[in-house]
């Protein structure tokens, strides 16, 4: 299959929403083929949170986040059956997904995020989409939690960098995407399908190329 690389967003390990990943998990299970990037979650945030406690540098916080997405990278893995290594760079990844159509990975090196990687490896294979499974259904003109912030359904890359850096927007406010990740894309033209998590019809909507409601970004 020449399906699009898969970005688990990493809200989708919190233990509230686990029957979602689970659900994910045994669907995506009856596909031959499929290139998985999991995020690191809660377990990330918090033992990030707990190293920054104690002054470790941001290079080791990435290191430690990097650790918890190849443990829930290996969750999904063995949830599917697969007894690969969880691959630790882009190269290992593409080798893998040549060998067995299967490639379930976390993060590869400090400096990003999965979103990041999931672009890179569909630069790599030579896909044209990454849909990306997260907890926000579109892209919002502003904040969603102001009044009146309205749903983008399709976006150019360079509105999407202009919403991130939009000074209404507000310094750590949630966003599902980062620069790097849409500067990977536009040059790639891979295009970017944003789509929650809790509506799983929609998800496989997305990832099988059929009409779904959420935002995307090309
Ligand atoms: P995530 O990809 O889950 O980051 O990686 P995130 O975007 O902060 O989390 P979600 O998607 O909103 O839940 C967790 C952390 O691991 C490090 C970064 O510190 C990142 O914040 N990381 C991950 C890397 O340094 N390199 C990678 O390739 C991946």
């Amino acid at each position: 299959m020449n399906g699009p690389v898969i970005s688990l967003g990493g809200s989708i390990f919190s233990k509230n929403d686990e029957n979602y990943l689970l659900k994910f998990i045994e669907r995506i299970g009856k596909e031959e083929s499929y290139a998985l990037v999991v995020g690191g979650g809660p377990v990330a945030r918090d033992e990030i949170a707990r190293l920054r406690k104690i002054g470790a540098k941001e290079y080791y916080l990435d290191m430690m986040g990097i650790q918890a997405t190849r443990l829930n990278a290996s969750m999904v893995s063995l949830a599917l059956g697969n007894l690969m290594e969880v691959p630790e760079s882009i190269d290992e990844a593409v080798r893998q997904m040549k060998l067995y159509k299967r490639v379930i990975m976390g993060g590869t090196e400090p400096g990003h995020t999965t979103d990041a990687v999931s672009l890179l490896l569909a630069e790599a294979l030579n896909r044209d989409t990454v849909v990306n499974v997260t907890n926000v259904d579109y892209l919002y003109d502003r904040d969603p939690k102001i009044n009146g912030a309205k749903k983008v359904e399709n976006i150019s890359y360079s509105g999407a960098v202009e919403m991130i850096t939009s000074e209404k927007r507000g310094a750590g406010a949630n966003f599902p995407l980062d620069i790097l990740s849409l500067n990977i894309a536009r040059r790639s033209n891979i295009g970017i399908k944003i789509v929650s998590f809790r509506d799983q019809e929609n998800v496989f909507k997305a990832i099988t190329g059929k009409k779904f409601k959420g935002t995307t970004v090309s």
